[in-house]
């Protein structure tokens, strides 16, 4: 069986990064067929979630492993928060948009979130520490917020400028 083919990942501050996803309307061959690409293009890249948002594709679809093994694929379409918790914990966070850069960011603790898996089966996860932070950063990306728009603008705009420089530096190489 051939790998799924990867899928190019957009990089702040790339402004379609901040496009509002829309809901899955049904969970058809098309999505059927970008889930397996994005998990593919999540375990390539080393990263525990990823945001259809973040590969251009504008549809409330989620996808996240935060196991050890990264052998426990997650599904989350047209995900709805339905409590979170009033206690916030400050974490380091991280981003395959926002490569090299991890700074602290305030999140709820725990987390109960609606969703469709990827049979397009109605889901409630109930989730605490690492899935609920990456839950929460994920659920940002469809609403095209990035994490570093938590930061001080100094911040955002020192990363802004890194970024933008990196870029150009590998353009030119
Ligand atoms: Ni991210």
């Amino acid at each position: 069986m051939n790998s799924p083919e990867l899928l190019p990942i957009l990089c702040y501050p790339d402004p379609r990064l901040h496009t509002v996803a829309k809901p899955v309307a049904e969970v058809d061959d098309d999505i059927r067929a970008l889930i397996p690409r994005m998990l593919a293009t999540m375990y390539d890249a080393n990263g525990i979630g990823l945001a259809a948002t973040q590969v251009d594709v504008h549809l409330r679809l989620i996808v996240i492993d935060v196991s050890e093994t990264r052998d426990q694929p997650m599904v989350l379409i047209n995900p709805e928060l339905e409590w979170a918790s009033d206690e916030k914990r400050k974490g380091e966070e991280g981003c395959l948009s926002v490569p090299g850069i991890y700074d602290g960011v305030e999140r709820s603790i725990a987390v109960r979130v609606r969703a469709l898996d990827g049979e397009g089966h109605s889901r409630v996860i109930e989730a605490e520490g690492m899935l609920a932070v990456c839950i929460q950063h994920e659920m940002d990306h469809l609403l095209g917020k990035v994490f570093v728009e938590y930061l001080s603008m100094l911040k955002r705009n020192r990363i802004k400028s890194k970024l933008v420089k990196a870029r150009r530096e590998a353009e030119r190489a």
